[in-house]
């Protein structure tokens, strides 16, 4: 049996992941759940939200599921998400965008790949204090990081059957830093002559997205760009509740919807599952599950198709329900 390293997150990453466990089971593949907690909740009892047994289970399992873990604004702890993605050097985020069925949005045919870098950039979290005035965020771009994470792109894309890599900077005013992920793109693209190859500037890249989407193909991005444009994207294709997302690496790889723990609705059973679920989806595709990942997702369509949704995409099912009407369609 697969051993998979489940983290259930807190606010409504308990119910959606009991949701997604649910369906998972309903399809008959037999996991081996590695149940475990992070965040604020084992502060208290470990000391660290990010306790070692969390990143030795994914060592060993190489695989994890990860329901979103809420991090303090403005103070607290440093972010789960991000100390996972660098214990573990899970250098590519991986978002695909694609319109789900009866799920109503402004365009059709949104068939967007978003690979951000997952490492460095403003995200390294280097920042002083300059006086009680003033305060500095460094942006870290390295070689290294860049080559590789357009390169993943590239290998996507080749794989995918998919046409055009987009490279996005705002290399026009970070010259040295974004000049250096661009540079890292034009090197990196001339190992792919069968890829189409295009340069576009954030501020641009943004404008475009919310008048044409359709234009877009795979898009690879620095950190903090990448974040912000994911979530533009999420919104293009029905909302966070929809947006699936996976943090990959050399050794391992963490499947995680885009959206957070969603404190607003959390124990409501309002929460749509479907995110952590598509999430769930690839990550079986990627342990070479294909067929069970087929049926679930053809379950999840139907349901969709017949008009059963939460209440973030319009409708009036709960949780449990929507849950309850895929398993029905398995
Ligand atoms: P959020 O994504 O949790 O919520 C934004 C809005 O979308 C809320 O109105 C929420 O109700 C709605 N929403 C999100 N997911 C939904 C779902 N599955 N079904 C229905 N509605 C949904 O973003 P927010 O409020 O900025 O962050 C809350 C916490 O989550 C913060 O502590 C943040 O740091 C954390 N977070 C964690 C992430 C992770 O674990 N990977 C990613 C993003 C945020």
């Amino acid at each position: 049996m697969t051993r998979i390293t489940l983290i259930n997150g807190d606010g409504i990453g308990p119910e959606i992941s009991d949701a997604v466990v649910k369906i998972i089971d309903a399809s008959g593949l037999k996991i081996d759940w590695d149940v475990q907690t992070a965040g604020a909740d084992v502060i208290e009892k470990e000391g660290v939200p990010l306790p070692n047994r969390v990143l030795t289970s994914i060592r060993a399992n190489k695989v994890a599921l990860k329901a979103p873990v809420t991090t303090p604004i403005g103070k607290g702890f440093r972010s789960v998400n991000v100390q996972l993605r660098k214990e573990l050097d899970l250098y590519a985020n991986l978002r695909p965008c694609k319109n789900l069925p009866n799920v109503k949005t402004k365009f059709e045919d949104v068939d967007i790949v978003v690979v951000r870098e997952n490492t460095e950039d403003l995200y390294a979290g280097i920042e002083r204090q300059v006086d009680d005035d003033t305060a500095e965020s460094i942006k870290v771009i390295t070689r290294k990081a860049s080559e590789r994470i357009v390169k993943f792109a590239f290998d996507y894309a080749v794989k995918n059957n998919r046409k055009e890599v987009c490279v996005v900077t705002k290399a026009n005013i970070m010259k040295l830093s974004d000049g250096l992920f661009l540079d890292c793109f034009r090197k990196v693209s001339e190992g792919y002559p069968q890829i189409n190859k295009r340069e576009i500037l954030v501020d641009n890249l943004c404008m475009q997205l919310v008048q044409n989407p359709n234009q877009f193909d795979v898009l690879v991005l620095p950190n903090l760009y990448g974040d912000i444009v994911s979530d533009l994207c999420a919104g293009l294709i029905g909302g966070l509740g929809v947006a699936q997302g996976a943090n990959i690496g050399l050794d391992c790889a963490v499947f995680e919807p885009v959206h957070g723990s969603a404190p607003d609705i959390k124990g409501q059973n309002k929460a749509n599952p479907t995110a952590l679920l598509m999430s769930a989806i690839e990550m079986l595709k990627y342990i070479g599950e294909n067929s069970y990942a087929d049926n679930i997702e053809k379950a999840l369509f139907k349901t969709l198709e017949k008009g059963i949704r939460t209440a973030d995409l319009g409708g009036n099912a709960s949780t449990s329900e929507f849950t309850d009407a895929i398993i029905r369609e398995l």
